[in-house]
Protein backbone atom coordinates (compact mmCIF):
# COMPACT_ATOMS: atom_id res chain seq x y z
CA UNK A 1 0.00 0.00 0.00
CA UNK A 2 1.01 3.43 -0.81
CA UNK A 3 2.30 6.38 1.46
CA UNK A 4 -0.26 8.60 -0.53
CA UNK A 5 -3.12 5.70 0.22
CA UNK A 6 -2.18 5.22 3.71
CA UNK A 7 -2.18 8.92 4.21
CA UNK A 8 -5.23 9.11 2.63
CA UNK A 9 -6.75 5.96 4.51
CA UNK A 10 -5.74 7.69 7.89
CA UNK A 11 -7.39 11.25 7.10
CA UNK A 12 -10.78 9.96 6.29
CA UNK A 13 -10.47 7.83 9.44
CA UNK A 14 -9.54 10.30 12.07
CA UNK A 15 -11.61 13.11 12.24
CA UNK A 16 -9.86 14.93 15.45
CA UNK A 17 -6.30 14.08 15.08
CA UNK A 18 -3.88 15.67 12.57
CA UNK A 19 -3.72 13.36 9.49
CA UNK A 20 -0.29 12.22 9.16
CA UNK A 21 1.65 13.00 5.72
CA UNK A 22 2.25 10.61 2.87
CA UNK A 23 6.13 11.83 3.72
CA UNK A 24 5.47 10.54 7.73
CA UNK A 25 4.44 7.41 5.83
CA UNK A 26 6.87 6.98 3.68
CA UNK A 27 9.51 7.12 6.84
CA UNK A 28 7.80 5.23 8.91
CA UNK A 29 7.91 2.08 6.07
CA UNK A 30 11.37 2.90 5.43
CA UNK A 31 11.95 1.58 9.38
CA UNK A 32 13.04 -2.10 8.92
CA UNK A 33 11.43 -2.26 12.80
CA UNK A 34 8.28 -1.06 11.64
CA UNK A 35 5.38 -3.62 9.64
CA UNK A 36 2.60 -2.72 7.84
CA UNK A 37 -0.66 -4.60 7.86
CA UNK A 38 -2.82 -4.09 5.08
CA UNK A 39 -6.41 -5.00 3.97
CA UNK A 40 -8.78 -3.99 1.01
CA UNK A 41 -10.41 -0.88 2.83
CA UNK A 42 -7.89 -0.88 6.11
CA UNK A 43 -4.07 -0.87 7.32
CA UNK A 44 -2.45 -1.18 11.07
CA UNK A 45 0.76 0.36 11.48
CA UNK A 46 2.95 -1.35 14.45
CA UNK A 47 6.55 -1.47 15.60
CA UNK A 48 8.71 -3.84 17.29
CA UNK A 49 11.40 -3.12 20.09
CA UNK A 50 12.98 -5.38 22.24
CA UNK A 51 9.94 -7.69 22.31
CA UNK A 52 7.27 -5.37 22.51
CA UNK A 53 4.90 -4.49 19.51
CA UNK A 54 3.64 -1.28 19.76
CA UNK A 55 0.37 -0.20 17.50
CA UNK A 56 1.53 3.48 15.44
CA UNK A 57 -2.05 3.60 14.05
CA UNK A 58 -4.79 1.55 12.61
CA UNK A 59 -7.52 2.90 10.37
CA UNK A 60 -10.95 1.66 8.41
CA UNK A 61 -12.02 3.78 5.55
CA UNK A 62 -15.15 4.79 7.24
CA UNK A 63 -17.80 3.68 4.68
CA UNK A 64 -16.30 0.35 5.31
CA UNK A 65 -16.05 0.12 8.77
CA UNK A 66 -17.94 -2.35 11.29
CA UNK A 67 -17.34 -5.10 8.14
CA UNK A 68 -14.77 -7.31 9.91
CA UNK A 69 -11.77 -5.06 8.64
CA UNK A 70 -10.12 -3.72 12.00
CA UNK A 71 -10.41 -7.62 13.68
CA UNK A 72 -8.63 -8.84 10.40
CA UNK A 73 -5.87 -6.48 10.97
CA UNK A 74 -5.57 -7.12 14.67
CA UNK A 75 -5.28 -10.76 13.82
CA UNK A 76 -2.00 -9.94 11.50
CA UNK A 77 -1.00 -7.92 13.82
CA UNK A 78 -0.92 -10.55 16.43
CA UNK A 79 0.59 -12.92 13.78
CA UNK A 80 3.10 -10.57 12.51
CA UNK A 81 4.31 -9.72 16.30
CA UNK A 82 4.07 -13.51 17.65
CA UNK A 83 7.42 -14.57 16.42
CA UNK A 84 9.84 -11.60 18.54
CA UNK A 85 7.50 -9.97 20.83
CA UNK A 86 5.77 -11.10 23.85
CA UNK A 87 3.40 -8.23 24.39
CA UNK A 88 2.06 -5.66 22.57
CA UNK A 89 1.05 -1.99 23.67
CA UNK A 90 -1.01 0.70 22.25
CA UNK A 91 -2.81 4.50 22.86
CA UNK A 92 -5.58 5.44 22.14
CA UNK A 93 -8.62 8.20 23.49
CA UNK A 94 -10.97 7.42 25.76
CA UNK A 95 -13.92 8.78 23.86
CA UNK A 96 -12.62 6.52 21.04
CA UNK A 97 -15.31 3.75 22.02
CA UNK A 98 -15.31 2.06 18.65
CA UNK A 99 -11.40 1.81 19.39
CA UNK A 100 -11.95 0.54 22.57
CA UNK A 101 -14.43 -2.29 22.19
CA UNK A 102 -11.82 -3.69 19.08
CA UNK A 103 -8.57 -3.64 21.77
CA UNK A 104 -10.69 -5.10 24.62
CA UNK A 105 -12.24 -7.86 22.21
CA UNK A 106 -8.27 -8.89 21.78
CA UNK A 107 -7.63 -9.04 25.41
CA UNK A 108 -6.26 -5.39 25.54
CA UNK A 109 -6.51 -4.42 29.33
CA UNK A 110 -5.47 -0.27 30.85
CA UNK A 111 -2.49 -0.09 32.26
CA UNK A 112 -1.87 3.59 32.86
CA UNK A 113 -3.88 6.68 31.77
CA UNK A 114 -2.53 10.33 30.60
CA UNK A 115 -5.23 12.86 31.98
CA UNK A 116 -6.42 15.29 29.75
CA UNK A 117 -4.05 14.04 26.43
CA UNK A 118 -6.09 14.89 23.80
CA UNK A 119 -7.62 18.43 22.96
CA UNK A 120 -11.31 18.39 21.89
CA UNK A 121 -13.33 21.56 20.45
CA UNK A 122 -14.39 22.01 24.28
CA UNK A 123 -12.80 19.35 26.27
CA UNK A 124 -9.94 16.93 26.74
CA UNK A 125 -10.16 13.16 26.69
CA UNK A 126 -7.45 11.19 28.46
CA UNK A 127 -5.13 8.72 26.80
CA UNK A 128 -5.30 5.19 27.81
CA UNK A 129 -2.34 3.04 27.88
CA UNK A 130 -3.25 -0.73 27.01
CA UNK A 131 -1.65 -3.81 26.96
CA UNK A 132 -1.94 -7.71 26.14
CA UNK A 133 -0.14 -10.60 25.71
CA UNK A 134 1.16 -11.55 22.12
CA UNK A 135 -0.28 -13.78 20.70
CA UNK A 136 -3.25 -11.55 21.71
CA UNK A 137 -6.01 -14.02 24.04
CA UNK A 138 -8.43 -14.30 22.13
C1 LIG B 1 -11.34 1.29 15.26
C2 LIG B 1 -11.50 0.84 13.79
C3 LIG B 1 -10.12 0.53 13.21
C4 LIG B 1 -12.35 -0.46 13.78
O1 LIG B 1 -12.40 -0.94 12.43
P1 LIG B 1 -13.64 -1.77 11.88
O2 LIG B 1 -13.24 -2.38 10.58
O3 LIG B 1 -14.87 -0.94 11.89
O4 LIG B 1 -13.78 -2.90 13.00
P2 LIG B 1 -14.53 -4.32 12.86
O5 LIG B 1 -15.67 -4.23 11.90
O6 LIG B 1 -13.52 -5.38 12.60
O7 LIG B 1 -15.11 -4.49 14.33
C5 LIG B 1 -14.61 -5.49 15.23
C6 LIG B 1 -15.22 -5.25 16.61
O8 LIG B 1 -14.78 -4.00 17.15
C7 LIG B 1 -15.85 -3.40 17.89
N1 LIG B 1 -16.29 -2.18 17.21
C8 LIG B 1 -15.87 -1.71 16.01
N2 LIG B 1 -16.48 -0.54 15.72
C9 LIG B 1 -17.31 -0.29 16.74
C10 LIG B 1 -18.23 0.77 17.02
N3 LIG B 1 -18.40 1.80 16.18
N4 LIG B 1 -18.91 0.73 18.19
C11 LIG B 1 -18.76 -0.29 19.05
N5 LIG B 1 -17.90 -1.33 18.83
C12 LIG B 1 -17.20 -1.32 17.69
C13 LIG B 1 -16.96 -4.43 17.90
O9 LIG B 1 -16.74 -5.30 19.00
C14 LIG B 1 -16.72 -5.15 16.59
O10 LIG B 1 -17.28 -6.42 16.54
P3 LIG B 1 -18.81 -6.59 16.03
O11 LIG B 1 -18.96 -5.78 14.76
O12 LIG B 1 -18.94 -8.07 15.82
O13 LIG B 1 -19.67 -6.05 17.14
C15 LIG B 1 -12.26 1.90 12.96
O14 LIG B 1 -13.42 2.28 13.68
C16 LIG B 1 -11.46 3.14 12.64
O15 LIG B 1 -10.70 3.19 11.66
N6 LIG B 1 -11.62 4.20 13.46
C17 LIG B 1 -10.96 5.50 13.19
C18 LIG B 1 -9.48 5.43 13.46
C19 LIG B 1 -9.19 5.05 14.90
O16 LIG B 1 -9.84 5.53 15.83
N7 LIG B 1 -8.17 4.18 15.10
C20 LIG B 1 -7.78 3.74 16.42
C21 LIG B 1 -6.92 4.78 17.09
S1 LIG B 1 -6.30 4.20 18.68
Amino acid sequence: MSPDRLAALHAAAFTRERPWTAQEFADLLANPLCHLETAPHGFALWRGIAGEAELLTIAVDPARQRRGTGAGLMTAWSHGAAPTCTTAVLEVASDNAAAIALYARYGFETVAKRVGYYRRADSFADALILRAPVPFPV
